[in-house]
C-alpha cells in the first residue's frame, strides 16, 4: 500500500511532503501519520543546502482533517499528564517547522481543520487555493475543547489577538479569500497553482530573508495596549453569558486561556496551552460532544439498511408536489445541492409566490450571512415549474400538499402510473402512518415517509420512514438523496409520530401537566433550558402553534391513550385563539415585535382555572418530570424496533428537537446518570401513573448493570 505521507523534491534544493492517505476520502492525523511525517521530516532536516519545504495533500478539496479522534477518544479517563503529554507530541512536532533551515509553506486546498489548520500555522507561510471547497478552521470548541497543537499561541501572533478569538471561540471555518484578508494567508492561487505559487514564495524569501524575522516575532509575547485587551472582555463578557450554559463554561475558559497567554513567550503559552487541553478532555462536556461528532460520522456512513448489497446511483431529477412552507424548502435544499428539481402545485399562485423564496434561500450565503444574487441564474437552471404532469420524469418525488390522507391518496392515484417504473414516491407527512398512505398504491415497495423538519433550510434531519411494504432499496435511495441535498436521514419504522414527534410528545404533554400542578410558565421553561434547551416547551407550544399542537396531541392520545394526559388547556387556549407566534399570543403574547414576547395576565386567568393543586418543586425535579417521560418512550421505540440504533435516538433528538449536544443526547446522558439512578429518580413519580412507570428495558438494564450504548 502506497504510504500516507510522501516526501520528493521537485527541485533540488525544494522539499515536499504530501499527504495522501489510501482509500480515504481525507487525509486524518492518526499517530502512525505523525510518526511518518516525523521520519520525513529529519530526511529534510539531514539534507544540507534545502531552501524550502511545502506540504501539500494530493486530495483535491481536502487538505488536512485534523487530528483522529476516534484515536484521541481512547485517550479517555487517561491520567492528566498523559493527555498533556499527547498535545506535547503534536506541539513539539508541528513546531519543527518553524525551526527547520528551510522555508516552510502550506499549500492548503480545501478543507483544512483542527490539528491540520495547526501544522499549516506552524509553517513560516500559508498559500491557499481560491476554490469554494477552501475551508479553513479550528472546530475544537464544538467539541468542547481548545486547540491543543499549537493553534492558540500561532492563531493569535500571526491573526492578532481579537480575530484569533472570535475564530476559535466560534469555531467557524474561512475560506481562502477571507485567509488572506485576515493575515492567515500570504497568498491565494488557483488549486492547480498552487505549488507555483507556493515555490515563488521561497525563492522570494530566500532574497529577503523576512520568514526568519517571523519567526522570532512569533516567538514573543504580543504586544497588546492594555485597553485592547479590556475591551475584548468587555465585548466576550456579553456574548458568553447569553450562551447555553454548558458552552459558556468551555468558552470561558478558553478565551481566558487565550488572553492571559498573549502576554506570554510562545514557549510558556504552548505548556499552558497542553494543561488546558488537558482540563477540557477531561470534562464531561467534552466527553459529550465527542459522541455527538461519532454519530453525525456513523451517520454519514450509513446506508440506512442493514446488508447494503446494491450502490445507489444518485438522484438525477426531483419533483416536489405542493409549494408550501415544505415544498419550497425542499425544491431549495435540493437546487442548493445541484440537484434538478421540478416544483408544482395545484394553486398557481402558490408556485409563483414560492420561486423567489426558494431561489433567495438557496442563494444564501452562510460566510456573508446574506444571499448572494450572482448564484441564482445557475440555481435558476435547475428549478422549473410546472402541472403535475412535469414531475413524470423525474426518478424521485416527494409530495408535501396538506395534512390530508384522502388529498395524498389521489394525487398518488394520479401520479403513479405516469412515473417511471424504478421512480420511488415519498411523504413529506407529519403524522399519516406511512403503511396507511400506501394502500391502494401498485407498487407500495416503492414508496417511503421523508419527513423534513421546519424550517428546511435550517433543520439537517430527515425521518425516513419504513412503511409495511417498503423495500430496503427505496430505503436506501431516500436516504442517498437526503445526504444527496445535505440532511441527515435516519431510518426508522412507521408508528405513529414516527420517532422524533413521539419523543417530543411526552415532554410536551408534562410541561402542560406541570401547569396543572401550579408550576410556573417561567419555571418549566426556565428547567428546561438550564438542561440546555434551546428554548423551554411552554415557548415552544408558541412557536409550533397551539391548535397544530392540539391535534398532534390527539393524534398522540389516539395511539396511546393509557400514558397521554388528556388535557383541557390546550383547546381551551385555541378556543380563545390564543394559537402562539403566528396569532400574536398564545402562552405569550407577541403583539409588540419589537419587544421580546411578554407574559401576558389573561393566561394567568386561564391558568388560575385549569391548575388542579399547587405543588412546590425545585428546577430540578421540574427537569426530571419534563425529560424521564421522554426517555422512557426512547426505551419504548428500541423495544418496539422503531428506532433501529441508540445512536439514531441521540442523533434525531439533537438535530431535530435541539436536545443539548453537550449532553452528548438523551440516551448518552441516561448512560452517564446509569439506570438503576433512572429508578430511583422515577420512584416518587410513580403517583403520576403509567407514564412514569419503568419499562421492561429499563428495569432489565438496572438489574444487569447494562448501559444504552456498548
Ligand atoms: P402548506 O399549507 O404551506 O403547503 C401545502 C401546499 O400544497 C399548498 O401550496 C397547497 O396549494 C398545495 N396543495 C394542496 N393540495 C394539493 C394537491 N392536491 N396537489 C398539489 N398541491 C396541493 O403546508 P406545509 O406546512 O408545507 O405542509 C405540507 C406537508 O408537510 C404536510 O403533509 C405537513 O404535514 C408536512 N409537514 C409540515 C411541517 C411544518 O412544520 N409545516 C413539518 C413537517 C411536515
Amino acid at each position: 500500500m502506497p504510504d500516507a505521507v510522501s516526501l520528493t523534491w521537485p527541485e533540488p534544493d525544494i522539499a515536499l511532503i504530501t499527504f495522501d492517505q489510501p482509500e480515504k476520502r481525507v487525509n486524518v492525523l492518526s499517530r502512525s501519520v505523525l510518526d511518518r511525517f516525523e521520519a520525513l521530516l529529519n530526511e529534510v532536516e539531514s539534507r544540507a543546502g534545502v531552501a524550502g519545504l511545502i506540504v501539500r495533500s494530493a486530495k483535491p478539496g481536502q487538505f488536512l482533517a485534523g487530528a483522529d479522534l476516534t484515536e484521541i477518544s481512547t485517550k479517555a479517563g487517561q491520567p492528566r499528564e498523559q493527555i498533556v503529554a499527547l498535545a506535547g507530541r503534536g506541539q513539539s512536532l508541528w513546531k519543527r517547522l518553524s525551526s527547520l533551515p528551510a522555508m516552510t509553506v502550506a499549500a492548503i486546498d480545501g478543507v483544512c481543520l483542527g490539528g491540520g489548520t495547526e501544522l499549516a500555522l506552524w509553517c513560516d507561510a500559508r498559500v491557499v487555493s481560491d476554490s469554494s471547497a477552501t475551508r479553513i478552521g479550528l472546530p475544537e470548541i464544538h467539541l468542547g475543547l481548545l486547540p491543543g497543537w499549537g493553534g492558540t499561541v500561532r492563531a493569535p501572533r500571526i491573526l492578532g489577538l481579537a480575530p484569533a478569538v472570535e475564530w476559535i471561540l466560534n469555531g467557524e471555518s474561512m475560506d481562502g479569500r477571507e485567509a488572506v484578508k485576515k493575515g492567515f494567508a500570504t497568498d491565494a492561487a488557483r488549486p492547480d497553482d498552487l505549488l507555483t505559487a507556493s515555490l515563488r514564495r521561497i525563492r522570494e524569501q530566500q532574497a529577503t530573508q523576512d520568514y526568519l524575522r517571523w519567526r522570532s516575532e512569533w516567538e514573543n509575547p504580543i504586544e497588546l495596549d492594555p485597553s485592547e485587551v479590556e475591551l475584548l472582555r468587555l465585548a466576550w463578557r456579553e456574548r458568553l453569558v447569553s450562551e447555553l450554559p454548558d458552552r459558556t463554561t468551555v468558552r470561558s475558559t478558553v478565551f481566558e486561556h487565550l488572553v492571559s497567554t498573549a502576554a506570554e513567550t510562545a514557549e510558556l503559552a504552548l505548556q499552558r496551552e497542553a494543561e488546558t487541553f488537558s482540563v477540557l478532555f477531561a470534562s464531561p462536556t467534552c466527553a459529550a460532544l465527542l459522541n455527538v461528532h461519532f454519530l453525525t460520522d456513523r451517520n454519514k456512513r450509513d446506508p440506512g439498511i442493514d446488508h447494503a448489497a446494491f450502490k445507489v446511483p444518485p438522484i438525477r431529477s426531483l419533483g416536489v408536489i405542493g409549494a408550501g412552507i415544505m415544498g419550497a424548502g425542499i425544491a431549495s435544499s435540493a437546487i442548493r445541492r445541484g440537484v434538478a428539481t421540478v416544483i408544482s402545485d395545484s394553486r398557481r399562485e402558490a408556485v409563483q409566490a414560492a420561486v423567489p423564496r426558494i431561489l433567495e434561500e438557496a442563494a444564501y450565503d452562510k460566510a456573508k450571512r446574506a444571499t448572494d444574487p450572482s448564484r441564482t441564474p445557475s440555481l435558476a437552471a435547475l428549478l422549473s415549474v410546472g402541472a403535475e404532469a412535469a414531475v413524470e420524469s423525474c426518478d424521485f418525488v416527494i409530495e408535501a400538499v396538506v395534512e390530508d390522507l384522502n388529498v395524498k391518496q389521489q394525487l398518488f392515484a394520479r401520479l403513479e402510473p405516469r412515473l417511471p417504473a424504478d421512480a420511488i414516491l415519498a411523504s413529506n407527512t407529519s403524522t399519516i402512518p406511512i403503511s396507511r398512505l400506501a394502500d391502494g398504491l401498485q407498487r407500495p415497495d416503492r414508496f417511503c415517509g421523508m419527513h423534513f423538519f421546519n424550517p428546511v433550510r435550517r433543520m439537517k434531519l430527515v425521518e425516513v420512514i419504513r412503511g409495511d411494504q417498503t423495500s430496503d432499496e427505496t430505503i436506501a435511495r431516500a436516504v442517498g438523496l437526503a445526504k444527496q441535498i445535505g440532511k441527515m436521514p435516519v431510518v426508522v419504522n412507521d408508528g405513529p409520530g414516527f420517532m422524533v414527534n413521539r419523543l417530543l410528545f411526552p415532554y410536551m404533554n408534562e410541561a402542560i401537566e406541570l401547569l396543572h400542578d401550579g408550576i410556573t410558565i417561567e419555571q418549566i421553561d426556565r428547567s428546561a433550558m438550564a438542561f440546555g434547551m434551546p428554548l423551554g416547551p411552554i415557548a415552544l407550544y408558541d412557536m409550533v402553534g397551539l391548535d397544530t399542537a392540539m391535534y398532534a396531541g390527539r393524534t398522540m392520545y389516539n395511539a396511546f391513550p393509557s400514558r397521554v394526559a388528556a388535557s383541557p388547556l390546550v383547546p381551551a387556549m385555541v378556543k380563545r385563539g390564543r394559537l402562539g407566534q403566528k396569532s400574536g399570543k398564545g402562552f405569550f403574547n407577541y403583539e409588540n415585535p419589537r419587544k421580546s414576547p411578554e407574559t401576558d395576565p389573561a393566561v394567568a386567568k386561564i391558568l388560575d382555572d385549569y391548575t388542579r393543586r399547587h405543588l412546590n418543586l425545585t428546577d430540578e425535579q421540574v427537569t426530571h418530570r419534563l425529560f424521564l417521560p421522554m426517555l422512557l418512550e426512547a426505551t419504548r421505540l428500541l423495544e418496539e424496533h422503531v428506532a433501529r440504533d441508540v445512536r439514531d435516538i441521540d442523533l434525531g433528538l439533537i438535530y431535530g428537537l435541539g436536545f443539548p449536544a453537550a449532553k452528548g443526547g438523551l440516551l448518552y446522558w441516561a448512560d452517564t446518570v446509569g439506570a438503576r439512578q433512572l429508578l430511583a429518580m422515577l420512584d416518587p413519580l410513580a403517583a403520576l401513573g403509567k407514564r412514569m412507570e419503568p419499562t421492561n428495558r429499563l428495569r432489565k438494564m438496572a438489574e444487569t448493570g447494562s448501559t444504552f450504548y456498548r
